[in-house]
């Protein structure tokens, strides 16, 4: 059985069940080592239902990110965001690449994360910006999909025209965008988006992670 069709039996089982249209990732993906679900079952699904997102839900993805470690607790992300049907909606939806805007258009929220890249100590360069404003994405992502939505980042945007239509001031740097939604219905994509519906593999430990020296 292909992968797509193991998917469609489980959304089968799911719609009996739970009326899910996103399955979690660990129905799919093998760990080889024993982690938590919560690491498989977040993925990237990009059916969304359009449906509006509250404000309480929103803060509940915000407050996980919050919460993540920065060094020096610098905390450097800042995430902007845009409620779907809001005025601000443009400003962002438009700086996406078509290949983005295709399926994001079904988002509830846009985010746009970035990260200052100096200390609020002593002004200094921090080298960790991106590293923390990562982190923070992360327990954006992990809590969202623990609270079964769509939490897709997104690279495909104009970064120039962000800083400006955004009014990103210089010290900041433009990370990711992420797309926020209700899971929708694979159906509802493009065919070629379709095929890709599904929750991808990983590279083998031994391909990212050495004792000693780098030797890849
Ligand atoms: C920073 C970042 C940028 C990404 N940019 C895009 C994008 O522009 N368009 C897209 O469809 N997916 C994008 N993705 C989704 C990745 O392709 C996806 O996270 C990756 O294939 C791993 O799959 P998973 O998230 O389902 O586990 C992005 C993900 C991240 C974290």
């Amino acid at each position: 059985m292909t992968e797509l069709a193991k998917m469609d039996v489980l959304l089968k089982t799911k719609a009996g069940k739970d009326q899910t249209l996103m399955i979690k990732g660990h129905e799919i993906r093998n760990a080889d080592h024993p982690i938590d679900n919560l690491f498989l079952d977040r993925w990237s699904p990009r059916a969304m239902t359009g449906e509006p997102i509250s404000e309480s839900d929103l803060m509940v993805l915000f407050e996980a990110a919050r919460w993540a470690p920065s060094a020096n607790n610098n905390q450097p992300w800042r995430i902007l965001y845009a409620l779907r049907g809001s005025e601000q909606w443009p400003l962002f939806f438009d700086l996406l690449v078509e290949a983005n805007k295709v399926w994001a258009q079904n988002a509830s929220a846009l985010l746009l994360m970035v990260s200052k890249t100096t200390f609020d100590h002593n002004g200094k360069p921090s080298i960790t910006h991106s590293f923390d404003c990562g982190a923070a994405w992360g327990s954006l992502a992990l809590q969202g999909s623990l609270k079964g939505f769509v939490v897709h980042g997104m690279q495909g945007f104009d970064y120039t025209r962000a800083r400006t239509v955004l009014n990103i001031p210089d010290e900041f740097h433009v990370e990711a965008m992420v797309a926020v939604g209700r899971p929708g219905a694979r159906e509802s994509l493009p065919e070629e988006l379709q095929k890709r519906e599904i929750p991808n593999d990983r590279k083998k430990l031994t391909e990212t992670v050495c004792e000693g020296p780098f030797r890849f």
